[in-house]
């Protein structure tokens, strides 16, 4: 008997080591840690269940038969992370460069699928050279069954993926179709076609950082929702984030007890709102100064930063914030920052996380290459996304709220539930000094006269009480007071049932 177990043990071992000592210690030296040193870090302690240890590939061409780690070069199972269940795969770049062959797809997509089933979130920790190229296409099928899941599971589980090492091809389109997508800098890439078909195809010479590194994908391509320091540190960053989400769509995210009290009164913001409308100030403190215990999480926080993105607790429960940056661009939306926050929003709607709104914007960024590069398409997703969202909408708006802007920043008309105003509030078609010249361009070459008449368009909207008289404004709260405010609404709204017109889907601007 005693021999029998020890097989178990000798087959376990020669699982663990992957494509062997010589590749790990390669991998070390590169800063990076092994697929199983990953899954330590990121799972509660001894929780791991592994699944199909002893899986190995099926290929015989280009002499494949004489190498068949055990596992084929993905670690897949299930376990916990701060006591809630995960899903994972973590692809082991000591094997076959982590490639995916048909085998190692088939793994993945049977954690996908228990997944699925059970309403359990999917973490993907990529580490992948591609499709197995001795493979063809039974490899490429293995990455369409992946995609397929990929599509399916949307909206149905989270879907977190963290590049982790060099991915490429099909490496990364996987990621694409998850919902968030975080990198470790200076060691991981994406890219469809590598450095060298780069300079083959179009005669460009780039470094793989340059093309795909967590730079570019954070702050050029917006492909990346974040970047860590290194493996470790991207690994820790994943549990907090975990938190903030449900387990699946049928599930509220989970409620953390703060020793915050929502009563807390914040009277700095009373006096944040700087005297002159064109002076900017950091939305940032708004949202840290309302959340509990001042904690924001950042989603993009390197791209489109005249909206800012991310997860806050109130009371304890997740609520995701949308609001206008005034440091950058003046707040204005443009194509960038529309498409950031529409995704959010869908994101947050699609699992049950409410949301808050901060509003500060001029309107929509104007420009010759704002409308060739589509802001009519690109700011109507944004649009579209509000418009659409039934989970629980708080909007608090704390300046300017200028024409289509205001419509579509979660806008009581297109319903968002409760909708606060701070005094400083200005609600109008546009700033006065641009409404005085095109309502009294006669006028323009007496400047005491457009002194006046911009004074008597200021004194009769540079406030909120006119969207208050009409109901666009539910009350006109005292900024110090924000955080309670919001956390009444929010436990007020915790029932909302909002009822929906049979559809098979939208149609979404794209
Ligand atoms: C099989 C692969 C592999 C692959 C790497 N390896 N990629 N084996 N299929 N796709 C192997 C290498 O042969 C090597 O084996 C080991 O993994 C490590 O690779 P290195 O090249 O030594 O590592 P490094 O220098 O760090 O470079 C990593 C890399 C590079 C950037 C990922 O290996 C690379 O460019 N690979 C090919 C990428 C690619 O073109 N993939 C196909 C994409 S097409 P040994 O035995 O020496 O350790 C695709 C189609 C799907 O994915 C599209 C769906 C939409």
């Amino acid at each position: 008997m005693q021999h029998i177990l020890d097989e178990l043990e000798k087959r376990r071992e020669e699982a663990r080591l992957g494509g062997g000592q010589r590749r790990i210690d390669a991998q070390h030296k590169k800063g990076k840690l092994t697929a199983r040193e990953r899954i330590d870090v990121l799972l509660d302690d001894g929780t791991f269940e592994e699944y199909d240890m002893y899986k190995t590939h099926r290929c015989t061409d280009f002499g494949m038969g004489e190498s068949q780690p055990p596992g084929d070069g993905v670690v897949t199972g299930w376990g916990t992370i701060n006591g809630r269940p995960v899903y994972l795969y973590a692809q082991d770049f000591t094997v076959f460069g982590g490639s995916l062959s048909e085998t190692h797809a088939e793994k993945i997509c049977k954690i996908m699928d228990l997944a699925m089933q059970n309403g359990v979130p999917v973490i993907g920790l990529c580490d992948s050279g591609g499709a197995r190229i001795q493979e063809g296409v039974a490899s490429l099928g293995g990455y369409a069954e992946v995609f397929w899941r990929n599509a399916q599971a949307s909206g149905v589980v989270p879907q977190i993926s963290v590049i982790m090492g060099p991915c490429a091809g099909g490496a990364v389109y996987s990621p694409a179709m998850t919902d968030f997508i975080f990198m470790v800098k200076d060691t991981s890439y994406m890219f469809v076609t590598g450095p060298d078909v780069v300079k083959t195809v179009t005669n460009e010479i780039v470094t793989a950082e340059e093309l795909g590194g967590a730079s570019t994908h954070t702050k050029k391509s917006s492909v990346a929702d974040g970047a860590f320091d290194n493996d470790v540190e991207a690994l820790l960053q994943i549990r907090e984030f975990y938190d903030f989400l449900p387990l699946s769509n049928r599930a509220n995210a989970p409620t953390l007890p703060t020793p915050d009290e929502i009563e807390r009164a914040e009277e700095s913001l009373d006096t944040l709102v700087p005297e002159n409308p064109n002076m900017p100030y950091d939305m940032r403190e708004v949202i840290e100064k309302v959340a509990d215990e001042g904690n924001f999480y950042e989603l993009q926080k390197d791209f489109a930063g005249n909206i800012l993105t991310g997860f806050v607790r109130i009371n304890g429960e997740s609520i995701g914030v949308i609001a206008n940056q005034p440091m950058v661009l003046a707040g204005c939306l443009d194509i960038d920052s529309s498409k950031k926050a529409a995704r959010f929003i869908r994101f947050c709607n699609a699992f049950n996380i409410p949301l808050l709104t901060f509003v500060d914007v001029p309107g929509f960024l104007p420009g010759v290459s704002q409308e060739y590069g589509g802001i009519i398409k690109h700011g109507a997703k944004l649009l579209f996304a509000y418009a659409q969202a039934t989970v629980p909408m708080v909007t608090v708006i704390t300046r300017k709220a200028y024409g289509g802007a205001y419509d579509v920043m979660a806008s009581k008309h297109i319903r968002a539930d409760v909708n606060y105003a701070w005094p400083t509030a200005e609600i109008a078609v546009m700033g006065a000094k641009g409404a005085t010249e095109i309502l009294y361009r006669s006028e323009l070459d007496d400047p005491d006269k457009i002194a006046a008449r911009t004074k008597e368009y200021e004194d009769r909207f540079a406030n909120p009480f006119i969207a208050a008289q009409r109901g666009f404004v539910d009350e006109v709260i005292m900024p110090r007071n924000t955080r309670r405010r919001v956390a009444r609404a929010f436990e007020m709204l915790k029932n909302k049932d909002a009822n929906e017109p049979y559809k098979k889907h939208d149609n979404m601007p794209l």
